[in-house]
């Protein structure tokens, strides 16, 4: 049995690709996502929720971590907890991930949250609350579209529900297909870039400046939130948050997947946390193809990726 008859087993609603298209927008979601569809939309938003976006593999986890810290003003002790327990995964649960809870307890976690609330999701601005960046602050952090498509690939190949037993250059073009959860890529990326041209209430991050300079970073998303940071806060921020201490840190490396059996035993969630992985692993036609695919998705928008790669 293939690992794609498996999962066609699993989930007998979805196509032959594994997949189901969303609505509106035609983004790609799990069958779980489309039962609570609805819910989601309605969610109930506090003014104070801070909501922090990404297409998955751009910096997410890392983002969490940082924007938890700064709304709770450097509680490195109530950090110890789990991540997923301060700062939800709300439209993904154990159905997925073993290690979480259902959607259902997602969302009550969730529900009993203090403010503010730190809420974590890859679902597009469309699908969200439409009053969210009304009220709400919200942090989207987009990464450069290669390492992301390496990213994702090797996290296909360490978590067990994507079914994927495909190489890179396959996966790669079924990214570029838009035949991965949450495609389109592009398609969430430039919504959310659009409105933080005019809403003052979502900041745009990308993995590679925070890569660049964290700590500038650190005091951009201070300045966004409204929040100012010691000199020795923002010193052991920083330090907390570099790629090799976030890597060692067990209530944000999802470590747990392994024991939980969502991860295989081989590989990491914290995987390298470098820009410019993708050269050791394209080859130039490859990555000539994704630049082609990059452009003509780009056309007439101002964002790019090309200082980014
Ligand atoms: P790699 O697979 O390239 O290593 P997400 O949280 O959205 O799933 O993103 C995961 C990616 O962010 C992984 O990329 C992971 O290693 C990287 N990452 C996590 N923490 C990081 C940090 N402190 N510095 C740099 N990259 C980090």
């Amino acid at each position: 049995e293939s690992l794609e008859e498996q999962f066609l087993k699993d989930f007998p609603s979805y196509d032959v690709e594994g997949l189901v298209r969303g609505e509106p927008g035609g983004f790609v979601l799990t069958p779980q996502y489309g039962e609570h569809a609805e819910e989601l939309y309605n969610f109930h938003v506090r003014p104070d929720d801070i909501w922090v976006l990404s297409f998955p593999k751009s910096g997410t986890t890392w983002t969490q971590e940082l924007v938890w810290l700064i709304a709770n003003d450097c509680d490195f002790e109530g950090a110890k907890k789990k991540l997923n327990d301060r700062s939800p995964f709300i439209e993904k649960g154990e159905n997925h991930y073993a290690h979480l809870p259902s959607i259902e307890k997602q969302l009550e976690l969730v529900g009993n949250l203090a403010s503010p609330r730190i809420i974590k999701t890859h679902l597009p601005l469309d699908l969200l609350p439409p009053q969210l960046s009304e009220t709400c602050k919200v942090v989207y952090v987009a990464r450069n579209p290669k390492d992301v498509i390496v990213s994702y690939y090797f996290h296909h190949q360490l978590i067990k529900f994507h079914y994927f037993d495909g190489d890179l250059q396959s996966f790669a073009h079924r990214f570029m297909q838009d035949q991965v959860f949450y495609s389109p890529y592009f398609g969430q990326i430039l919504s959310a870039w659009e409105r933080a041209k005019t809403d003052e209430n979502v900041l745009f991050l990308f993995y590679e400046d925070l890569k660049k300079d964290l700590r500038g970073g650190i005091e951009r998303v201070a300045r966004f939130l409204g929040k100012s940071l010691s000199e020795d806060q923002l010193a052991k921020l920083t330090q907390h948050l570099t790629f090799e201490n976030l890597s060692k840190n067990s209530a944000v490396n999802k470590e747990e997947g392994k024991t939980s059996g969502s991860f295989n035993e081989n590989g990491q969630f914290m995987r390298k946390g470098e820009t410019g992985d993708w050269e050791k692993h394209f080859s130039p036609e490859l990555s000539r193809q994704i630049d082609e695919w990059t452009e003509s998705n780009l056309r007439g928008s101002d964002i790019t990726f090309v200082d980014k790669i």
